[in-house]
């Protein structure tokens, strides 16, 4: 859980002679040009463009030089690009994954220590192409959604502090069917600064009250659609609402009447088959305090768990941490009590209340949980100065739902298996992981 020292960096920068009009000086360090513009082009870009949620461009060396020592500092503390989740513990391999590599990391670092030098500009790389906005990201592989449900409209003001717009809409859904695809698109006007919107079913219980069902879709900037994984069919329940979470951050232009739309690509009638051969995906919410209360001291520290377990094997296909702005870190691990072996699969201990990621394990690398084996989530606060996202060390903390109030669960997406779909998908990670040694070897 421990922070990089931000003064540590911030001396290391101010003790590196800074050249005028980022000149080029002899010896071998990397250049704008020749290193660096990629980098920005591949990693940042994407939001930090005009017209996007990053509060600077950094299209052009011009834009990119004046913040170049923040940009080492944000960089190398692994604050941006914004994706918290720890590298050297659990499951590496995630889709959408937007952790920098420790070399670009490097390069960003000597670039500024060298005084963010030009290069030589013919090196420069052309313009990096973006999708347009406002369009479905996933249209290019699926076609158009087959069903889309909005947010109701709402204006989004000019300026002002961040945001937050909970409306409950029908869903429009009359028959429960798999999902193939889900994506959650801002409007084009609002696409700066719609800053994430998520989604949940609400359904009638058998009491006939309308309750929070699963998770629909979850939008964090710059997140493509998810795709439920080959072999698995999350239902969407029909005759539901889906209630919307979503969070605006004014970026100086006004829209009236804005609206938020989740596009859903169903697997196709033919597919019917899917229903019957496949495993049930669902998204659910997973509480990390026995669903009770708590309270954290002013200047304290408080650690919260909860566990989990199925009565048939699972496989966990995404997890997605949530905290308030006392939380600093949440972790997941799995307890087999038959051989008492913990394992951590995934950790963010630089959790920051300001991005909501799911992070989704690459096909073939998700865990796999026999029946009976404990899943423990932990979650950490800090109710301290020392946590730089707290607004408010004197105060007494408890659970609750304002942003001032903690929270304390992880959305994790799971698959329900029966113990011969188990085996299968255990035997075919074996040979894999056979075949990669055998690989290694060089003989096969
Ligand atoms: C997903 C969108 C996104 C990506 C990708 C992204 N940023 Fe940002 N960045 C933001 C937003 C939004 C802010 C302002 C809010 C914040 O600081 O979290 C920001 C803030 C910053 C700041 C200013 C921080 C401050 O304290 O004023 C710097 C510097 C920065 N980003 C650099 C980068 C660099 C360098 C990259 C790529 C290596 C990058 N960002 C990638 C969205 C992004």
């Amino acid at each position: 859980m421990k922070k990089v020292s931000a003064i540590g960096l911030l001396a290391a920068v101010a003790m590196t002679p800074m050249l005028a009009n980022g000149q080029d000086r002899a010896g071998d360090h990397p250049t704008y040009a020749g290193e660096v513009s990629r980098i920005i082009q591949e990693n940042c870009q994407i939001c930090h463009q005009p017209g996007q949620i990053g509060p600077m461009s950094f299209t052009s060396y011009e834009e990119v030089r004046p913040w170049a020592p923040l940009i080492q500092l944000k960089v190398a503390q692994r604050e941006m690009p914004p994706y918290q989740y720890d590298r050297d513990i659990g499951v590496q391999e995630l889709k959408n994954d937007w952790r920098m590599t420790q070399e670009d990391i490097d390069t960003i670092v000597e670039w500024v220590n060298a005084g963010s030098p030009l290069g030589n500009p013919e090196e420069l790389p052309p313009a990096k192409d973006f999708p347009a906005v406002g369009e479905w990201r996933l249209a290019e592989e699926l076609g158009q959604p087959d069903h889309t449900i909005k947010s109701s409209p709402w204006d989004v003001p000019a300026n002002g502090q961040d945001l937050w717009w909970e409306p409950e809409v029908d869903s429009g859904i009359t028959e429960a069917r798999c999902i193939k695809a889900v994506e959650t698109l801002p409007s084009a006007a609002a696409h700066g600064s719609t800053h994430h919107a998520n989604s949940h079913f609400v359904v009638l219980n058998d009491e006939g009250e309308w309750v929070r069902g699963d998770r629909l879709s979850e939008f964090a900037f710059g997140k493509l659609g998810e795709k439920v994984p080959e072999g698995a069919c999350r239902k969407v329940p029909a005759n539901s609402k889906v209630g919307w979470s979503i969070h605006y951050y004014p970026d100086g232009n006004a829209v009236p009447n804005d609206q938020v739309t989740v596009g859903i690509w169903y697997h196709d009638e033919e597919d019917s088959f899917v229903e019957e051969e496949s495993f049930r995906q669902d998204l659910r919410s997973y509480n990390l305090s026995g669903g009770g209360d708590y309270l954290i001291p002013p200047h304290g520290q408080l650690m919260t768990q909860g566990f989990h377990s199925f009565d048939h094997p699972v496989r966990i296909d995404s997890w997605q941490p949530h905290l308030h702005l006392r939380g600093v870190a949440m972790s997941m691990e799995i307890f087999d009590p038959a051989t008492g072996q913990r394992e951590v699969i995934s950790q963010a201990s630089n959790w920051n209340a300001g991005w909501n990621h799911s992070h989704t394990y690459e096909d073939g690398h998700q865990p796999l949980v026999p029946a009976g084996t404990t899943i423990i989530l932990t979650a950490w606060y800090d109710n301290s100065a020392n946590n730089p996202l707290n607004p408010d060390p004197d105060q007494w903390v408890g659970a609750g739902q304002r942003t001032t109030d903690e929270m304390s669960h992880a959305w994790i997406a799971v698959t329900h298996l029966d113990d011969e779909g188990y085996e299968k998908l255990l035997a075919e990670r074996e040979e894999r992981n056979r075949r990669a040694v055998a690989g290694n070897g060089g003989d096969e």
